[in-house]
């Protein structure tokens, strides 16, 4: 039987394996679902044992477990490391979903669940990829699996992990499918990723709740005080105001800007898709730069003083901002943050206190496209859409991929298949079929080529 028959045969079967998957709610970042958690590792390990691995077994951490698999055929043939999460985004707010996030259901031809695109859709081709080639007798290199349940929380355990167990997970490369791709018409590999640093912020007023009218006027209000504050970060240019925060930024040369105006990019779809009417973002460079090649600074969220229903006259205590900056390779989560941390008391007017408490943050990495590894996921997707992948910038964050080269001397090549309109970490988050079964039948290709390139 060929591979392509196995896939076909079997389309069924891959597809309600995927959904059990996905209607395990195994939110990372909500301790109410540990237990959840733990049952999508235990269901990964099954079905990777299932599929033909061998040595599967959850490995313990002081987080969640990981999931680990092999399967070596011969020691002289390459060795690929996949990686991938199993937990996901929290489904919040639930109301704006049209089917429940853990009931996957299928419409248009696509999968609508929390985490079918990111990162359970994706990494299940992985293991059905595999399932195809051990029967279907082709697999041409060794395979070590590594399926994690902390990604979205920032993969602390797992960078331990890599650190304690550097013979174990010694390979040729690491293949991760947690990117995406241009169109389903364009296929397009994510070249880089960026960092992370990310940080929330506690402003504190008068040590209670005042009203508004005996007190109003005459004390910070630490709400007001944290919006100038916030403001003040980027300049009329939209550069960001933090001393030192671009000292380390790599220049990307002419030449690679100019590859990169030649993606293939529609601003008028990218606005139309946000209902936008115009853009915002630094000025001087293009839509794709500003996620691609240069660090920002977002508020996720805002809160403080009252809120419920009706007017509640009152001068707040206390007001909060969680704060992320992603970052660009040379620039490091550590510093990044720090500078963040010292300008941002420096700014606080005296009538306030200011506390700024570090989340998780993630180092940016950049993929090679001259490589093997490089060359062989093109081929595949050629292969397999009939057209050359065109290399691309990703503006999100995995940050194990700066770890694996700096840990085990690995490149990662990105070989993901989602849409930007898959709404990952949103409502509504979708994933197509059309991706899953095509990512099915290009991974195996990778292999071949890469046995054949190494
Ligand atoms: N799969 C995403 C990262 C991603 C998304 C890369 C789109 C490229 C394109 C990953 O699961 C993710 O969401 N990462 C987080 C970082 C983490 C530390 C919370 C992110 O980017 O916010
Ligand atoms: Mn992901
Ligand atoms: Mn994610």
């Amino acid at each position: 039987m060929t591979r392509e028959q196995y896939i076909e045969n079997n389309q069924d079967k891959f597809l309600n394996e995927l959904f059990d998957l996905l209607r395990i709610p195994s939110i990372s970042a909500d301790s109410a679902y540990a237990l959840d958690v733990q049952r999508c590792a235990e269901y990964t390990a099954m079905r990777l044992k299932e599929a033909g691995a061998d040595n599967v077994t959850l490995e313990q951490t002081s987080g969640n477990p990981i999931v680990y698999g092999d399967k070596i055929i011969d020691p002289n043939k390459p060795t690929i490391l996949v990686y991938g999460h199993y937990d996901v985004q929290p489904s919040v707010p639930d109301e704006l979903w049209n089917t429940p996030p853990f009931e996957p259901t299928v419409k248009n031809g696509n999968i609508y669940a929390r985490g079918a695109c990111d990162d359970k859709g994706q990494f299940y081709m992985h293991l059905k990829a595999f399932e195809t080639m051990m029967q279907t007798d082709t697999l041409h290199c060794n395979v070590k699996f590594m399926i994690e349940g902390e990604e979205e929380i920032g993969s602390t355990n797992l960078g331990i992990y890599v650190k304690d167990n550097q013979e174990k997970l010694a390979a040729d490369v690491v293949l991760i499918s947690d990117t995406g791709m241009i169109d389903n018409d364009t296929p397009s590999i994510d070249t880089g990723l960026r960092g992370l640093s990310y940080v929330e912020v506690e402003v504190t007023g008068p040590k209670i709740d005042l009203h508004s009218g005996t007190y109003g006027g005459a004390v910070g209000n630490p709400i007001n005080v944290l919006c100038n504050m916030i403001s003040s970060l980027h300049d009329e240019n939209r550069r960001i105001t933090i001393p030192g925060f671009y000292d380390t930024v790599n220049v990307v040369s002419y030449e690679d800007r100019e590859a990169m105006s030649k993606t293939p990019f529609s601003l008028d779809e990218f606005k139309s898709e946000l209902e936008v009417d115009d853009v915002m973002g630094e000025l001087g460079y293009s839509t794709i730069e500003r996620t691609g090649i240069r660090p920002t600074l977002d508020v996720n969220g805002i809160w403080g003083g009252y809120t419920g229903e009706g007017a509640k006259t009152v001068l707040p205590s206390k007001a909060y901002a969680k704060i992320s900056m992603r970052l660009v390779p040379s620039q490091t989560s550590k510093e990044i943050t720090q500078l963040f941390q010292d300008h941002f008391k420096k700014i606080a007017p005296k009538s306030v206190k200011v506390k700024v408490t570090p989340h998780h943050g993630g180092e940016a990495a950049v993929t090679p496209t001259n490589s093997a590894a490089y060359k062989a996921a093109s081929r595949a997707m050629e292969k397999t859409f009939g057209k050359k992948p065109v290399p691309t910038r990703g503006g999100g964050s995995i940050p194990i991929v700066a770890l694996f080269e700096e840990v085990l001397g690995l490149k990662t090549v990105l070989l993901g298949f989602g849409l930007d309109s898959d709404a990952i970490h949103s409502p509504n988050e979708k994933y197509g079929l059309f991706n899953f079964y095509k990512g099915i039948e290009t991974i195996p290709y990778f292999y071949e080529y890469f046995a054949e390139e190494l």
